[in-house]
């Protein structure tokens, strides 16, 4: 047998300033099923992560909430904590990057670099504050854009025509901290060298550590010349004082990743097994991996590296690169509900849907996850509840009443047997790979022949049948070995269901190997309901939830005591040009049907005039019977972006009133308007 593997690996610092949301989740929860599995194999996998600390976003925000950057970070940290814990998200140890560790390793990383001639000094001139006394970061800078001259712009791009330009460009600059006008000033700055790294960053980005599609955009980058790095910022800021320069702190994305060692340094002291130097020393045969999006590619493949390498550490060895989440074919959205914070989901729902509707999803690749509700609520159902657990609760009762709780010995299958065993490398190397959602497709594919060889033998029918109970008893001791054996393949990524379900076995904690062995002649436990339904009610109260916390958050900033009513997100204004782009047109409903599968939606076929548009709606409970819509006239959205579904392209939006569920009533014009008509 070979030796277990060492392997340390994070997922990126959460910032100290806001809530964990179901986007943060799918890093998570992806980098936490790896780590299971690794630890599953009896690999030593260690899991570690902190709150990303430090910078001015968080100082500002203390301030503003009346508290020290100290008091914010330590209840920000408790939140995110629950919230990962309750997601079944089992770091090996959660730390913060404004710890002592820290402190210690990015003293000794820059002072590394700086002696090894690393670091460039040079005077920057920057927007200033007079009132607050601080530098303007560009996201603290606003105007008038330059370019389309749109007022109340960023400080480096304008939303309105998407041009870029510097601070300085813009007209009328206001500090977006006090009002004031800025003024520019000049002040020194520390630079990290990075083109010192060109040559090893050339080679090392292709050298096996990241996806292909990453590797490539990062050649785009290194092909055009690398920047020195500025790592410096000046007080006031909430950070750690670079050694020997008063007034002068680190950048918080200087510290943020070195908090990665910083948290298992902290780890090691508690666990005096664990080597800190084994495990980062320059040569080390210990395995590294970062999870991180591909918006964080920048600092985690070229800077960080280069840092390692300049101070006399390992570097990774891969960097994991997923893409963003997006929830019902669109960004989250705070109005539509769809941005929803881990807390509000675990309000409503158990953690072990999402975990596996992420893992059916996710590839090895970078493109973006859709969290598609409808589909969320379909898959779990019939995959978990209809599929695996099924198979458990149709052979657990034959057995407690025909065999007092105890499974026979024998095979009763051993095609499938075979064919189970024949999976599990499969099965592995899609999960070593990070392809979950091929380790679940192969594991439902197993799980549909058993329940198919199940339904074929019939152990119901068996059983009223005299002299059958051997035949009923084989079959059903069969049934729960490749149950066994599937809750062994899903115990990654649901680790309450395989407690559950080794508390129903009888069984000590299952371990990757355990798949090669059969339960025979052995006593169960009684069987209790291992895994319920979503119930449909519930994500539509979690999708309200969230809009109540878009609300509670606009009431929490609005200035106190004005006596303003909260503004419905729903109705926030909107420029003239903004509505006059949208193309409303009556239509024609030629044909209205129910879309197998689909709980909510109609299909509609619509008649606009010059051409027939297939629409998805999600109006089905409030038109039980869709055929009485057919030959009635109602209003379109005709310049919708088309948006693909599970069931086809959407190619625009019927609209409608009402709260939801029956009450959803149709728009109609009044008699006489033609379809295809604009509505004007
Ligand atoms: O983008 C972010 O949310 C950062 N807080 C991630 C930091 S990852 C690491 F470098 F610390
Ligand atoms: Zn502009």
């Amino acid at each position: 047998m070979s030796e277990p593997r060492q392997i340390l690996v994070t997922s990126a610092l959460p910032y100290a300033n806001g809530s964990i949301h179901l986007g943060h989740m799918l890093e998570y929860i992806q980098t936490d099923m790896w780590v299971r599995y690794q630890k599953l194999r009896g690999n030593q996998c260690l899991y570690v992560c902190a709150d990303d600390a430090h910078g001015s976003a968080i100082m500002l925000r203390a301030e503003k909430e009346g508290i020290t950057p100290e008091q914010l970070i330590a209840n920000v940290q408790a939140e995110h904590s629950a919230d990962f814990a309750d997601f079944l998200v089992d770091f090996d140890n959660f730390h913060s990057t404004h710890s002592e560790e820290n402190r210690e390793l990015s003293s000794l990383i820059y002072t590394r670099l700086r002696d090894a001639g690393h670091i460039a000094t040079r005077s920057v001139t920057q927007y200033f504050d007079p009132e607050k006394g601080m530098f303007l970061a560009d996201r603290f800078i606003k105007g008038t854009c330059p370019k389309c001259a749109t007022e109340d712009q960023y400080g480096d791009n304008c939303e309105k025509c998407g041009a870029t330009y510097a601070p300085t460009e813009l007209k009328n600059p206001k500090s977006a901290i006090s009002g004031a006008t800025p003024v520019l000033r000049d002040s020194q700055h520390f630079f990290f060298k990075l083109p010192d790294f060109q040559a090893m960053l050339q080679q090392w980005t292709r050298s096996g550590t990241l996806q292909d599609a990453v590797a490539n955009k990062l050649a785009e980058w290194l092909d055009s010349g690398l920047q020195e790095w500025d790592i410096s910022r000046d007080a006031p800021y909430f950070g750690f004082e670079i050694p020997g320069e008063p007034g002068k702190y680190f950048y918080v994305w200087l510290d943020a990743p070195i908090g990665y060692m910083a948290s298992f340094k902290n780890l090691c002291a508690r666990r005096p097994e664990l080597d800190f130097d084994a495990f980062w020393r320059e040569g080390s045969e210990t395995e590294l991996y970062h999870f991180i999006g591909k918006d964080i590619v920048n600092f985690h493949a070229l800077f960080w590296p280069a840092m390692l390498e300049g101070a006399g550490f390992r570097k990774p060895t891969a960097v994991n690169v997923h893409g963003y989440l997006t929830v019902n074919g669109a960004k989250m959205s705070k109005s539509r509900g769809t941005f929803i914070k881990a807390r509000t989901y675990l309000d409503h729902l158990q953690p072990e849907y999402l975990r596996y509707y992420y893992a059916a999803k996710l590839g090895r690749g970078v493109d973006d996850l859709d969290l598609n509700l409808e589909d969320f609520v379909q898959k779990v159902n019939s995959d978990l509840v209809g599929k695996v657990v099924n198979i458990a609760s149709r052979c657990a009762g034959f057995i407690h009443k025909g065999n007092d709780g105890v499974m026979v010995a024998g095979d009763a299958a051993p095609e499938l047997s075979e064919a189970f065993l024949a999976a599990a490398p499969s099965i592995a190397e899609a999960y070593e790979a990070r392809d979950f959602g091929r380790a679940m497709r192969e594991i439902m594919a197993l799980a549909d022949r058993a329940n198919a060889w199940i339904a074929d033998k019939a152990p119901w029918s068996l059983a009223k049948q005299e002299g059958k109970q051997d035949e009923v008893q084989a079959i059903c001791a069969q049934g729960i070995n490749l149950f066994r054996q599937l809750v062994i393949f899903l115990k990654p990524v649901l680790p309450i269901l395989a407690a559950d379900a080794e508390a129903f076995l009888n069984v000590a904690p299952l371990t990757w190997n355990d798949h090669q062995s059969r339960l025979e002649n052995h006593k169960l436990n009684p069987f209790k309901a291992l895994m319920s339904r979503i119930e449909p009610a519930k994500v539509e109260a979690m999708v309200a939830a969230s809009k109540e916390d878009l609300l509670a958050a606009e009431a929490k900033t609005a200035p106190a005591g004005n006596g303003e009513l909260t503004k419905d997100p729903l109705s926030a204004e909107i420029e003239f040009d903004t509505f006059a782009a949208v193309d409303l047109r009556v239509a024609l409903i030629v044909k209205a049907e129910a879309v197998p599968g689909a709980d909510k939606l109609l299909q509609l076929t619509l008649d606009i005039g010059d051409e027939r548009r297939n629409v998805f709606s999600g109006i089905k409970s409030a038109y039980p019977d869709p055929s009485q819509l057919e030959g009635r006239l109602t209003m379109m959205v005709a310049n919708l972006k088309p948006r693909k579904m599970r069931f086809g392209v959407s190619e625009g939006m019927v609209m409608a009133a009402g709260p939801g569920g029956e009450e959803i009533y149709l728009l109609s014009p009044d008699s006489g308007a033609k379809p295809g008509q604009r509505i004007k």
